[in-house]
């Protein structure tokens, strides 16, 4: 065998070894250790991994948020199929406290973790709460948000205003 390709052969037994595979996805350990909110949700552990869905600012609140989703959500996007979002979608909005950059001070940059928030859509096991489950973890150390499973009528109660949006706030970006 050429040392060409032997060095990187080496390089992957090594992290191999480590117990670190070189194609892992980013923070899947981690994310796995996270507690379920108190009605039982999951925190998927590559959701970190999926897709822009679009990107949003509270000016009230000065965050700076992303909508991401799944593959099923992101598919569903992409077509407009969202009257309703298929079972399966997970539409996943991460928040930063807004801070400016240090070079640029009107250029806003994700500051401080604030929390990551779910939307499973699961229309009979969620019927209850027009079809989409609902979780929040808080801070940088993920601590499920809620003292019991009824912290969903806070968020469900919040999300009627676009009961005709299938409850989703986040229209998708038009991308050129
Ligand atoms: C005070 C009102 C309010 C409450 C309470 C609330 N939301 Fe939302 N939510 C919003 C608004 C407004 C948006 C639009 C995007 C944004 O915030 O920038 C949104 C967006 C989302 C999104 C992205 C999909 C969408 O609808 O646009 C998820 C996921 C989400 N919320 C989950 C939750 C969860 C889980 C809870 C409860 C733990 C919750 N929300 C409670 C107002 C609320």
């Amino acid at each position: 065998m050429k040392k060409s390709v032997l060095v990187p052969l080496f390089a992957a037994m090594f992290l191999a070894a480590c117990g670190q595979s070189p194609i892992k996805p980013a923070n899947a350990a981690d994310k796995a250790a996270t507690a379920p909110a108190p009605n039982g949700i999951q925190l998927p552990a590559d959701y970190a991994d999926w897709r822009l869905i679009a990107p949003a600012y509270r000016s009230d609140k000065q965050h700076v948020r992303a909508i991401l989703g799944n593959d099923t959500a992101i598919r569903a996007a992409r077509a407009g199929n969202t009257q309703p979002w298929p079972d399966g979608s997970i539409l996943a909005k991460l928040v930063w406290k807004e801070a400016p950059h240090e070079k640029w001070p009107t250029a806003m940059e994700a500051g401080q973790f604030v929390h990551v928030e779910i939307m499973v859509k699961d229309a009979k096991r969620h019927a209850e709460t027009g079809g989409w489950g609902y979780a929040r973890w808080v801070g940088k150390d993920l601590k499920p948000y809620g003292k019991d499973a009824a912290f969903v009528a806070e968020c469900h109660g919040c999300h009627m205003p676009v009961q005709d949006a299938d409850f989703v706030f986040t229209k998708p970006v038009k991308l050129p």
